[in-house]
């Protein structure tokens, strides 16, 4: 309660909370909250709509929690709303810790269609946007029901390709369900003062910093920070390795960011060659365990594999979207156990994340754009970066360093970045995709019914709150005309309808002008006898919602003569136009990549044929999957029975990887491409075969071991075979080691694919670091 003075109680014991959430707090060794904690936990506590735009590690999730469990013991549901999985699994966590008290927690960052039942049991539901969009649109019911939601990383919504989700979403929530209370917490920008009119919130803002945070230049051996204090680095090669390299000495961590994943590759191994020689044999050794372990991360080995189990025997690791999930966690726990000294990142690793680096070091202060070439990052997103550095949990001062080769970079890198603030953000729902894709799902699920509807949702949006709604009248129109003509809608009057089509396609969660295209390519496969996997593979990849391979110089002669070997086989309508596109010889390149896959080239293979690491693997085939799972559900739809049925085959295929023949032995849990090959090589056909053999003789078939053959062998004996069964089933709970594809049962299309970062970037940058342009080119 507030004191007499009237200032909010800054003390965990003098909050109103329930008891067992003060006392958890107290037992997490949070005692007093932190001044602007204090002044948002005013309004949070007592239901009121809150922005929350404070400074990296302010602690802005302790607020979004306090409010959310208010409710939720309060017999309320919460939404928490993250921008990636990675984030989305350190929030699950968070809550975790309070599920003592009685709540259930849920996490849900993949599966589009299925609308996991279990969801409906969480008191609080942790999702990615997307998820919760789809979630959102299959069941409106469980908006209603939710009676408070939070946004984490809001300023996202500046973001082109998620940011519309975000904001389409919260104002979608705010017409179900306009009591829900809305909690978003933000970096601090110029406007958060906008978003929290756009939703009626009180606005909470400061520059307090629990751990103070020194941001400085690095020039010649010397970094200046902001305060004018300086401290000196023995010069090593350059800016970064010097300062990892004094920081390690130390026995200190560092994070390192560049705008490259060969970068973060190339930087880390020449960061190896130096940690290593700091380090201390204890320290070696446990380190090579975490290397070995990484090793066995997965159950293919790939060259990636092998080079950063390498880097990490140095002590340093990179981290970037290449990196498989399994590979990715690794690396982060090592780090956060405190055995690598050095991370060298992609952004990806620069949202809301805390690790324990007492530096972050940013290297590269400009990024490749195809549209723009080479540009400035924004000081907004440089922040966060520097952000990572100095976290309450685990240091008590941080260093954010920058890195200039020149005195006249040197000042403008402290102007424009550090003293410099960060820019406004705008709404990116004026795109087209985003419209289109929006719009049907408001009149898929009925909250659209006519035009008038229409325009109050888009009213709304904050799009609208910044900008004349009418300046958004024209793609709107375009949008509402392409989904009449293409028969997702159909108007009478006013009057607006989904078509059961519209209704499908919003569910399936694609871009109605994916669906479109599935449907044209089902259409032409209706008619012929027989149609080419690879047809279907380049089908997928023609939608806007894969994004397709970089046609490199090299590679025109051969996928310009595959596509011409193919050219009777595409479901395209004028193969001789399409083969002059190079477009087109991209989403044949993309499709051979998926052709390779399920003819079991192996995922070193098609890492280096394609030149991708294995999350890009990953991402791929779960989106592929997800596509072919709505190309088959299209067909479905138009009464194409047996081409649903062959997509539903081949979808099963993409998501393991395998030929046909495979199939029968994939349903047994915990059995991926590489060891049905192997127990297929032993002349086992199909689960029932298996019954003939020993556990003995199982076991000793390379990839399987003990475990596993006892695993198979109750499977085919009674045990429940769990090939059809939905639902999200992790391998790794039987595998003992090595995750085998795919990690899910259900087709999953998880977050936007990672935005391609291959030569075709590299070879354009002009780096702006002390590295010149050489080690990317
Ligand atoms: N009052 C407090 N006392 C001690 N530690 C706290 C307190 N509040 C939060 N923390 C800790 O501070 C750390 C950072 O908090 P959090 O991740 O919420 O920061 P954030 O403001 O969301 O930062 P970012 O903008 O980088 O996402 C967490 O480890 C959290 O447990
Ligand atoms: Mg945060």
């Amino acid at each position: 309660m507030p004191k007499s003075g009237g200032e909010p109680p800054n003390m965990v014991k003098d909050l109103d909370i329930p008891d067992k959430v003060r006392d958890e707090l107290l037992s997490q060794g949070i005692s007093e909250l932190y001044p602007p904690q204090a002044d948002a936990l005013q309004y949070a506590l007592v239901g009121k709509n809150l922005v929350l735009a404070i400074p990296t590690a302010s602690g802005k999730t302790l607020v979004a929690i306090l409010g959310v469990l208010k409710k939720v013991l309060a017999r309320g549901r919460a939404l928490y709303i993250v921008p990636l999985k990675a984030l989305a699994e350190e929030k699950y966590n968070d809550f975790k810790a309070f599920e003592h008290l009685g709540i259930t927690v849920g996490l849900s960052v993949g599966d589009y269609d299925d609308l996991g039942r279990s969801l409906d049991k969480c008191d609080v539901v942790v999702a990615t946007s997307e998820k919760a969009d789809s979630l959102s649109r299959h069941d409106l019911n469980w908006i209603e029901r939710l009676s408070v939601v939070v946004a984490d990383e809001v300023h996202l919504m500046h973001d082109p390709s998620r940011g519309p989700t975000l904001e389409v979403l919260l104002a979608r929530i705010r017409t179900i369900n306009p009591k829900c209370q809305i909690i978003a917490l933000s970096a601090t920008i110029q406007n958060s003062m906008e978003i929290a009119e756009w939703l009626d919130a009180s606005h909470v803002t400061s520059d307090f910093r629990p751990v103070v945070l020194k941001e400085g230049v690095f020039l010649d051996g010397e970094v200046t920070y902001t305060d004018n204090t300086r401290e000196e680095f023995p010069f090593l090669d350059d800016g970064v390795v010097s300062v990892v390299n004094a920081s390690a000495l130390a026995g200190e961590q560092s994070l390192v960011f560049v705008n490259t994943r060969k970068s973060t590759e190339s930087l880390a191994e020449r960061l190896g060659l130096y940690l290593r020689e700091v380090l201390k044999k204890d320290e070696l050794a446990a380190l090579k365990d975490a290397a070995s372990r990484l090793r066995r991360a997965d159950a293919e080995t790939t060259h990636v594999a092998d080079k950063l189990a390498n880097c990490i025997s140095s002590g340093v690791a990179f981290h970037h979207a290449g990196l498989s999930p399994a590979q990715r966690r690794a690396v982060e726990t090592a780090f956060k156990e405190r055995k690598l000294r050095c991370i060298v990142a992609t952004p990806t690793l620069a949202a809301g994340i805390n690790l324990p680096a007492k530096r972050v070091v940013v290297r590269d202060v400009r990024r490749y754009d195809s549209m723009y070439g080479n540009l400035p990052i924004p000081v907004l997103e440089i922040k966060q970066m520097l952000g990572r550095a100095g976290r309450p949990k685990y240091d008590t001062e941080g260093q954010a360093i920058l890195v200039a080769k020149t005195e006249s970079q040197r000042s403008e890198l402290l102007e424009r970045y550090l003293l410099g603030e960060p820019e406004r953000i705008y709404s990116k729902l004026g795109t087209e995709a985003a419209l289109r894709s929006h719009v049907l799902a408001s009149i898929a699920t009925g909250l659209v019914a006519e035009d008038d509807d229409l325009v109050r949702f888009i009213d709304s949006t904050f799009y609208a709150h910044q900008a004349e709604s009418w300046t958004l009248q024209e793609r709107m129109d375009r949008a509402l005309e392409f989904l009449e003509d293409e028969e997702l809608i159909t108007r009478d009057g006013k009057r607006l309808w989904p078509t059961k089509f519209g209704r499908r396609v919003s569910d399936l969660y694609v871009d109605p002008l994916s669906a479109v295209l599935l449907r044209e390519a089902v259409q032409r496969a209706g008619l012929r006898d027989e149609v080419s996997d690879l047809a279907w593979l380049t089908a997928i990849c023609t939608t806007p919602d894969l994004s397709t391979f970089f046609l490199r110089r090299s590679d025109y002669k051969l996928v310009g003569e595959l596509a011409e070997r193919h050219r009777e086989e595409f479901l395209v309508e004028n193969v001789d136009e399409e083969l002059e596109r190079e477009d087109f010889l991209a989403e044949v390149k993309t499709g051979s990549m998926f052709f390779d896959w399920i003819g079991e080239l192996s995922e070193d293979g098609i890492s280096v044929k394609f030149n991708i690491g294995p999350g890009d693997i990953r991402a791929k085939v779960d989106n592929g999957r997800w596509l072919l799972y709505a190309a088959s559900e299209i067909a479905r739809l138009f009464s194409y029975n047996d081409l649903s049925r062959k997509l539903r085959g081949l979808e099963k295929r993409v998501s393991y990887g395998i030929r046909e023949e495979l199939l029968p032995l994939v349903s047994l849990k915990g059995v991926g491409r590489k060891r049905a090959r192997a127990l297929h090589a032993k002349g086992f056909r199909k689960p029932g075969d298996l019954k003939a053999a020993t556990t003995d003789q199982l076991a000793s078939i390379p990839g399987i071991g003990k475990a596993m053959a006892n695993n198979i062998i109750q499977q085919v004996y009674g045990g429940e075979m769990p090939a059809e069964t939905r639902g999200t089933t992790f391998e790794a709970e039987v595998v003992e080691e090595g995750q085998e594809f795919p990690a899910t049962t259900e087709p999953t299309r998880k977050e936007p694919e990672p935005a391609a970062d291959d030569g075709a970037s590299q070879t354009s940058l002009s780096s702006f670091g002390p590295e010149g342009g050489g080690d990317d080119a």
